[in-house]
């Protein structure tokens, strides 16, 4: 779909996931991450970048597994530490997969994806067409609950703060996996919250494209 009709979908309430397709598995485990090995850090900072053409073909679940656990893993399970800092550890942003076949959420205690809706959401998590067709958009999501201990006035910026630790290490880890990678804010907001079926408490963030880069014809 391209961004002009998503603009007027938008506009008119009418911006709406796509159905699934196949069968979406209420509870989708990932393969333990293989958190050694990899690009060396300076590498894959030397070659970091936003890329905004896809192949569509669907990840290999090692990816996937991979991937989330670099955006939000945990890393110290004696301390339930995590891949990204948050404020105060509040640990409010979660990490939504949104794929051809469902809409889930990464639960990095059980490294596993979570069934949130049998609906293909990937075209409204952004006004831009490659959205629709690669085979991941993440979106980040502030949990507002979760941080009873921050004050009011920071909470915003701190989960976008943490989002953005988050986004960092997803480029870093697409760069060392070959993979192309787009952080994006332009995105309809009401639309998307409406589709994830969020409450007024947890808010839409950021969405990331990923997939592998398209080659050429
Ligand atoms: C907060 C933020 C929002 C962004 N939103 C979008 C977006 O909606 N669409 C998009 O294509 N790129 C978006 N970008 C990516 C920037 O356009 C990109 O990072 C910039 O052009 C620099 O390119 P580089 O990442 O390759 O260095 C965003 C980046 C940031 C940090």
């Amino acid at each position: 779909m391209n961004t002009l009709t998503k603009m007027a979908l938008g506009l008119i309430g009418q911006l709406k996931p796509a159905p699934a397709e196949g069968y979406a598995m209420n509870t989708l485990p990932l393969p333990p991450a293989q958190t050694a090995g990899g690009a060396p850090l300076m590498q894959a900072l030397r070659q970091r970048q936003s890329q905004r053409e896809f192949d569509p073909a669907a990840l290999p679940l090692q990816t996937l597994s991979d991937l989330l656990w670099a955006a939000a893993g945990v890393n110290r399970f004696e301390l339930g530490g995590r891949t990204a800092p948050s404020a105060m550890n509040a640990q409010e942003v979660d990490v939504y997969a949104a794929m051809p076949g469902g809409l889930y959420r990464y639960d990095p205690v059980r490294h596993s994806l979570l069934m949130v809706s049998a609906t293909d959401v990937r075209r409204v998590t952004g006004y831009q067409d490659f959205v629709d067709s690669a085979p991941l958009d993440l979106v980040y999501v502030a949990h507002h609950a979760r941080m009873n201990l921050v004050p009011v006035a920071q909470r915003d910026s701190y989960a976008w703060f943490a989002a953005g630790a988050m986004s960092q290490n997803v480029y870093l880890y697409c760069a060392s996996a070959g993979l192309a990678t787009v952080i994006r804010a332009w995105i309809d907001r009401g639309a998307l919250g409406q589709a994830m079926g969020l409450s007024s408490d947890e808010q839409v963030l950021v969405a990331q494209t990923v997939g592998a880069p398209k080659t050429g014809g």
